[in-house]
Parts: C-alpha cells; sequence; structure tokens
C-alpha cells in the first residue's frame, strides 16, 4: 500500500543538467543534459553515451557521432533525443519497484506554450510516468531555497540556469511577476568565445569557455586580479596556441550578458506591487541556478539594486529539490502544479 507513494520522481529537466530526485531517497541523478548518437553505415542512429560521458565527447567526435544537447532556452528542441535522455536517467536511477508506474513531477519554465508542455509531458509519460505534474521552474527554486512561498509575503526569486534566466516575485503560492530572458549560462560561455576569437583571433570550444568561465568568470571586480591559460586553435596561422588571459578581460566579456540579467531584475522590481516590494527590501533577493555561482553576481545585484543578495544554499539543486518538496507535499502540488 504505501510502496505506491514511493514510485514518485522530481526531475530537473535543465538545459544544461538534468537532475532526478526520488521520494525518500534524495538526489539519484545529476548529469549534463548531453545525449551522443551514433549513426551507423546505413544511417541507423542508436545512442551511444548520455550525461557527464556525451559532454566529454562535445567537439572531439568524428563525423559519424553527434553529441547533441536536445534542450535549447530552456524548451525541449530535439523531441527524441531528449526522450531518450529522459528514459535512461529514469531507468538507470530508478532500479527499485520499476513495476510499478511512477507520479512524475517535471519543472518547466514559467510561461512555456501549451505545445511544449505537451511535448513536455509526452516526453515524460513516454518514459513510463504514470501521472505527469508540470511545475513553474521559479516556483520550484523558492520552494528548494527554503522561502515561505504560501505565504502572503513577497519573495523574489532569480534562476540563472544555462538557457534562461527566471525572475519571479511569488506571493500566496503563485507568481505575481515574473520575466523569462534567454541570457544565461550559454550565452555567457559564447560571449567568452566571441571575445577570444576577436581579440586574440583564437578558437575555443565550448568546455572551454565554460571552464574559463567557472574558474576566473566574474561579474564585478575582485580583491585581485587571476590569471588562465587559454588553449586554441590559432586562427591566422592555422596552429593550435596558448595565451594568457585574466580575470578583467572576461568580466569585460561577460558585461552583456550580465548586464541583461540585471535589467531583468530591475524590470521584475519596477512591476512588483508595493506591498511585496516593501518585504523584498526585507528579505532580499535569492539566486538560483548555476548562474548565482558566477563570482560576485551577488555583489553586483547588491550595488545596482540596493537590496539585500542571497545565494540558495546549493543553487544547481535548488530546482530538483523544489519540485521534490512539492511532490511529498500533495496540497501545494495540487495548487502549484500547472493544469
Ligand atoms: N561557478 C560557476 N560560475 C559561473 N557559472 C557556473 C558555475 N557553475 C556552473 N555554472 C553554469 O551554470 C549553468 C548550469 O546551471 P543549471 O544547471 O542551473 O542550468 P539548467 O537548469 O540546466 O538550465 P535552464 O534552467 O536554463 O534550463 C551552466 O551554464 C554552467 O556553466
Ligand atoms: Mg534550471
Amino acid at each position: 500500500m504505501f510502496s505506491f507513494f514511493t514510485s514518485d520522481i522530481a526531475i530537473d529537466l535543465g538545459t544544461a543538467n538534468t537532475l532526478i530526485y526520488v521520494k525518500g531517497e534524495g538526489i539519484v541523478a545529476n548529469e549534463p543534459s548531453v545525449v551522443a548518437v551514433q549513426k551507423d553505415t546505413r544511417g541507423a542512429k542508436s545512442v551511444l553515451a548520455v550525461g557527464k560521458a556525451a559532454k566529454e565527447m562535445i567537439g572531439k567526435a568524428p563525423i559519424n557521432i553527434e553529441v547533441i544537447r536536445p534542450l535549447k532556452d530552456g524548451v525541449i528542441a530535439d523531441f527524441d533525443v531528449a526522450q531518450q535522455m529522459i528514459r535512461y536517467f529514469i531507468k538507470h536511477a530508478y532500479k527499485k519497484g520499476s513495476f510499478i508506474k511512477p507520479r512524475i513531477a517535471i519543472g518547466v519554465p514559467y510561461g512555456i506554450t501549451e505545445v511544449e508542455k505537451r511535448t513536455v509531458k509526452e516526453a515524460a509519460a513516454s518514459a513510463g510516468a504514470r501521472e505527469v505534474f508540470l511545475v513553474e521552474q521559479p516556483m520550484a527554486a523558492a520552494v528548494g531555497a527554503h522561502l515561505p512561498v504560501t505565504e502572503p509575503t513577497g519573495n523574489m526569486i532569480v534562476d540563472i540556469g544555462g538557457g534562461t534566466t527566471e525572475v519571479a516575485v511569488i506571493s500566496l503560492a503563485g507568481i505575481v511577476c515574473s520575466q523569462s530572458v534567454k541570457i544565461a549560462g550559454d550565452k555567457m560561455d559564447e560571449a567568452i568565445t566571441n571575445y577570444i576569437k576577436k581579440k586574440y583571433n583564437l578558437q575555443i570550444g565550448f568546455k572551454s569557455a565554460e571552464q574559463i568561465k567557472c574558474t576566473i568568470g566574474n561579474a564585478f571586480p575582485g580583491e585581485k586580479k587571476e590569471f588562465t591559460e587559454v588553449k586554441g586553435l590559432d586562427l591566422v596561422a592555422g596552429i593550435p596556441k596558448t595565451i594568457e588571459m585574466n580575470s578583467e578581460e572576461i568580466r569585460e566579456s561577460l558585461s552583456e550578458c550580465v548586464g541583461g540579467i540585471v535589467q531583468a531584475v530591475k524590470a521584475v522590481l519596477e512591476k512588483t506591487p508595493p506591498q511585496l516590494a516593501a518585504d523584498i527590501v526585507d528579505k532580499g533577493i535569492v539566486l538560483a541556478g548555476g548562474g548565482a555561482l558566477l563570482k560576485n553576481l551577488d555583489i553586483l545585484l547588491r550595488e545596482e539594486t540596493n537590496l539585500p543578495v542571497i545565494i540558495a544554499e546549493d543553487p544547481l539543486k535548488s530546482v530538483v529539490v523544489g519540485i521534490g518538496r512539492i511532490l511529498e507535499d500533495i496540497d501545494l502540488l495540487r495548487t502549484v502544479s500547472l493544469t
């Protein structure tokens, strides 16, 4: 009788990372949203690798192997591959009780279209879900960050992922005002790549750009300048080359993206009803998503808004932890899941 409920699964299907949480077990999968597909000589496709192993292949695979990121800008761009990816993660993460079809709650960007909702639901259903619930990611992130979302008080959450940055003010278990912009981790990696290409005529790969961002990238000047070696292909000489770059250059390359995120936060603050704005003045802005880890982004937002800014504990996990918590609270699930 009780095992009936143990098959509940929460999924944060992100542009960059997919996380799976099983009720009673915690996070059972945390992998890049990447699939490597191999084509045989007759053109038939088969899945070669999923997650970390597939991400390792980005930019390194021969022509018969295609490395695919099935989500773009927070939504499913390649349905078949996304479906295979979800199925793979569920199968590998969830061995117990596989005879019971699980209830699956899955995070979706705020304001997704009906077509997009159907795509996500079908992907989860085909992965074996008995029932599918959709939860808006800003709500999930807020719950995961321990914000009192059901109370009559203003909570501001900023979830900076790989594909989108979602800013929302939540009160009484609903999103009062929000904005979603397609400026997040991927755009930052792109900006770093373009900056290096333009300034140094050096072409670097996707993974190098991400690594530079995560090591010396920053949004606001810190105490000391940091340096890193950057390896790539010299576009003039046509041979591999190594250069040294510093954190100020990386900040400069990221300034447009970071500015876009600040603008989105300000736009939502402007739309916030005064009573809720007063709560935010006291409690501040909470940052979630991997982008929250960009060095000194909290300091920059504090400077720009004069509000307290707090980084959620373990920001990469806020959404999946939040969906998990919502799944465990049937009233909350009914209130916040999309119909
Ligand atoms: N220390 C760091 N500094 C800057 N960026 C980081 C850091 N760590 C991770 N990131 C970035 O965070 C992003 C991934 O965050 P997250 O897993 O929250 O995104 P996602 O949920 O998959 O995407 P989305 O919510 O947009 O669909 C990546 O772009 C990654 O490079
Ligand atoms: Mg996310």
